[in-house]
């Protein structure tokens, strides 16, 4: 009777043991399922992340990197298109400008002799200036059309903006004040740059030519220059922008579309090739033709050109220049000019003594025989006075 209790106690044990295993068991099971649950969100959240920081980095990248590139690589291409076409077109020009300068030089050299033989102020005489003043006009067209189909290199010098200002006014500042056209000045910086002096000059002179035929009579036009940075060639780089700024009309959006078109025009007597040829100069200076204007308000245009060096206020550095020889200083004179230099001449030894001692100089350049006091008795007697101002001979 004990041995079946005992069997019966050993089953019993046997059926909880095996619940408490299969208890366990199903315990580890679902903990092990949790637990994988777990390292996949994990491992997700990991891939997530992962993908996010491969796609920041990939978009910083190209943003950084690759995009600035593809945009360089689309303008340069662009540019070598347009510098191909040009290219054609400027032989075509060639061609056709010759063709056509030819016989208008023979009906000019005719008209001439004709109209001297007819009596001043009868209407053949008027008829004759007529076709004199078209022939010039048919001249001009060709000369324009040449100049922007093909442009001639750029001598590059150094000169101050002001220098270039100064020449353009000297040019048009009569005509201007014919048409009671106020014209400006204002440079509140010295700054130079390296460009065509001529080639410049002309583009300052076709902006100017269309600001004053936007402001009529009783207008402004301000000629301006500044330092700034701007983007030449895909990078940002200091440059000084040449600005003409008028109180004209403005420039509509219908004619913004096609301002840059050669042979675009709205005035009866234009020729539409303005301001192709300055954007044509501006581009072989490697720099930019901007503007921004407003309907009834004006228009500014800006070359953009490479900055040459940098910027200084008024006070650029003080030279005296002690020197007989007259030929001398001019060339010295004005090589130091263009290197930014200001420059007072003195042609005797002592007269150029009195002057360093009395005025503030960066430095002295003299020559060794003079009159009146020798260079080297001059050097002398300054060190003594002004030990550290340094002196060239
Ligand atoms: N400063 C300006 N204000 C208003 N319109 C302008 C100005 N500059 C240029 N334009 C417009 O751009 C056109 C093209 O100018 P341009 O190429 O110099 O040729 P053109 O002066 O012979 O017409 C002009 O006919 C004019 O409509
Ligand atoms: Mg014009």
């Amino acid at each position: 009777m004990e041995k079946v209790e005992n069997k019966a106690q050993i089953l019993g044990l046997c059926t909880n043991l095996k619940a408490a295993e299969r208890a366990s068991l199903k315990d580890f099971g679902e903990d092990s399922h949790e637990a994988l649950g777990g390292l996949q969100r994990l491992l997700m959240a990991l891939v997530v992340l992962v993908l996010i920081l491969g796609f920041t980095a990939t978009s910083l990248i190209y943003r950084v990197k690759i995009a600035p590139l593809r945009a360089q690589l689309v303008e340069s291409r662009a540019i070598i298109e347009r510098q191909e076409k040009l290219a054609s077109l400027g032989t075509l020009a060639a061609g056709v400008a010759h063709e056509i300068r030819n016989p208008l030089t023979a009906i000019n050299v005719r008209l001439h002799s004709l109209k001297r033989t007819l009596v001043r102020g009868s209407s053949e005489d008027e008829d004759t200036t007529v076709i004199d003043q078209e022939i010039q006009r048919l001249d001009r067209i060709v000369r324009d059309f040449l100049q922007f189909a093909r442009p001639s290199d750029p001598r590059l010098t150094n000169i101050n903006a002001e220098d270039l200002f100064g020449r353009v006014q000297g040019f048009l500042g009569s005509e201007l004040e014919k048409a009671s056209i106020r014209l400006n000045v204002e440079s509140p910086l010295t700054v130079w740059i390296r460009v065509d002096p001529q080639q410049i000059e002309q583009v300052l002179i076709n902006l100017i030519q269309n600001a004053a035929e936007s402001v009529e009579r009783d207008g402004t036009i301000t000629l301006r220059a500044r330092p700034s940075v701007a983007p030449l060639g895909g990078r940002a780089t200091p440059v000084v922008i040449l600005e003409v700024i008028d109180t004209g009309k403005g420039i509509p959006p219908t004619v913004q579309k096609r301002l840059f078109d050669p042979f675009f025009t709205t005035k009866e007597a234009g020729t539409g090739l303005g301001l192709s040829i300055a954007a044509r100069i501006v581009e072989k200076h490697g720099g930019a033709l901007q503007y921004q204007t407003e309907v009834d308000r004006g228009t500014t245009f800006g070359i953009v050109l490479r900055a040459w060096r940098k910027m200084e206020m008024k006070s650029q550095p003080k030279i005296l220049l002690i020197e007989d020889d007259a030929s001398i200083v001019s060339g010295l004179k004005k090589e130091l000019q263009v290197e930014g230099y200001e420059v007072a001449v003195a042609e005797r030894g002592d007269h150029g003594l009195a002057q360093a001692k009395e005025q503030a100089f960066d430095v002295v350049i003299t020559d060794l025989k003079m009159p009146g006091l020798s260079g080297l008795d001059l050097v002398e007697q300054l060190h003594a006075a002004k030990p550290r101002l340094p002196s060239l001979w």
